[in-house]
């Protein structure tokens, strides 16, 4: 390797789960021969399609559109833009805003590289602070995100069954204490990749007892409410001041378009808005153009409600019959799927790691995530990691009747040569 590329860049030549994941989408984008259970791409839902069509016709349709391609727009992102998201927040959430409260980004990934790195690493006190995971297994693309990669710390999550093959990850609240060191704590609700979302009274505690040290907590909402709102049951979304939400459009159908919302008090808020300036000067506004009036309209949260939801909680329903039908005979167990468009699954005792398991399936044209991706902690020595894979169910019910079918064969495979 070259000697004198930065600490920072080397960590980008070598391998890493996002790098994986992202490479994995590319290859399948341009072949018929695999059937992707692997990447987080949502699910192409028609109704969605056509919604989003009709917005980008009228956006067509008027001179909004020589403004948006022709233009730098705020590095905060577009003024009028701001304004909607806080109306449309408070209208949904009761929360009281003001735009000094919001940044727009280049998608979520964007505003948690920014995130991390302004609460995580050396701090200007001379403190090395980290960013605090409450529990894993958590969302793979927190990975690769620290400038310095040592300060992602995270707590394992407590297992509980909750019978007929399936299991149930929770916070271990005995165990858990914010971290003297903890520049911020951050979790994802709906978890990415278990499909968990953590209950409103586990959110509760983590608010207070963060509020108590006075340690910012990051709410990743990617999945949650209230859009794309794949989330099964109703759930509540904290507000205080040390709370800082991550929205992104996504997972409603807009992943190319590379739209993410932060929440946040205004110092950070500011502190973002130099940061976008600093990395790519301004915000594309498309994503923007595409949702505001849907925004207004609340029409978007009567579209996830009616078609995102609905269409999501079949899949999963779906796919776990699937599975339940080509794994009996072995030791299995499925994370309760609450939300989020993934199933965790974990195989205790698996005869082989779950990076064979993942070379074995790609061999066979099926692409799924090694679970160990997810655990975010250097030499971990905990085997259920190597146990367990995430599969997407975002795809047709056909490629998931075809898919699951090779990954229980594979599975079954190795676990009856070993008996
Ligand atoms: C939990 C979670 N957070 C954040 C992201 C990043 O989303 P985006 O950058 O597309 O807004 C993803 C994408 O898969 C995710 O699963």
């Amino acid at each position: 390797m070259n000697k004198k590329i930065s600490r920072f860049g080397s960590r980008f030549l070598g391998e890493s789960g996002t790098k994986l994941l992202m490479d994995d989408l590319a290859q399948v984008a341009g072949s018929n021969n695999f059937i992707n259970l692997g990447g987080g791409n949502p699910a192409r839902i028609p109704k969605m399609e056509s919604v989003f069509r009709s917005a980008m016709c009228e956006v067509l349709a008027d001179r909004q559109f020589e403004e948006i391609i022709g233009s730098y727009d705020s590095p905060q992102g577009n003024e009028s833009f701001l304004e909607i998201v806080c109306e449309f927040l408070s209208r949904n959430l009761g929360w009281d805003l003001t735009t000094e409260n919001i940044a727009i980004t280049t998608g979520s990934q964007s505003s948690f590289f920014m995130l991390f790195n302004l609460f995580g690493g050396m701090c200007v006190d001379g403190v090395e602070r980290v960013i605090q995971l409450p529990l894993t297994p958590e969302y793979i693309g927190y990975g690769d995100l620290l400038i310095s990669p040592d300060c992602l710390v995270s707590d394992r999550a407590k297992i509980r069954e909750v019978g007929s093959n399936l299991f149930k990850y929770e916070i271990d609240f005995d165990l858990f204490h914010v971290r003297s060191n903890a520049g911020a704590v951050c979790f994802s609700r709906p978890t990415n990749p278990t499909g968990n979302v953590l209950s409103d009274a586990e959110v509760n505690q983590l608010v207070s007892l963060t509020g108590q040290e006075g340690t910012p907590l990051i709410i990743d909402n990617a999945y949650g409410a209230p859009f794309p709102n794949i989330v099964l049951d109703e759930i509540k979304i904290p507000r205080a001041n040390h709370v800082i939400h991550c929205f992104s459009l996504s997972k409603i159908g807009l992943a190319g378009l590379r739209t993410g919302i932060v929440v946040a008090q205004p110092e950070t808020i500011k502190a973002i808005k130099s940061i976008n300036a600093a990395t790519c000067l301004s915000i594309n506004g498309v994503g923007a153009a595409l949702i505001a009036r849907l925004m207004v309209s609340n029409e978007i949260i009567r579209l996830c409600n009616e078609v995102v939801r609905p269409f999501y909680a079949e899949k999963s329903i779906l796919a776990i019959e699937i599975f339940r039908k080509h794994l009996s005979g072995i030791d299995y167990r499925v994370h309760v799927s609450e939300g989020a468009f993934f199933l965790w699954l974990w195989f205790p005792g698996l005869p082989i790691s779950d990076q064979t398991l993942y070379k074995r399936l790609k061999d066979r044209g099926v692409l799924i995530i090694p679970g160990s991706f997810f655990f975010h902690e250097t030499n971990c020595s905990w085997e259920h990691p190597k146990e367990c894979i995430r599969v997407s169910f975002a795809q047709s019910d056909e490629a998931l009747e075809a898919g699951i079918k090779i990954v229980s064969e594979e599975v079954k495979r190795c676990c009856i040569k070993s008996t």
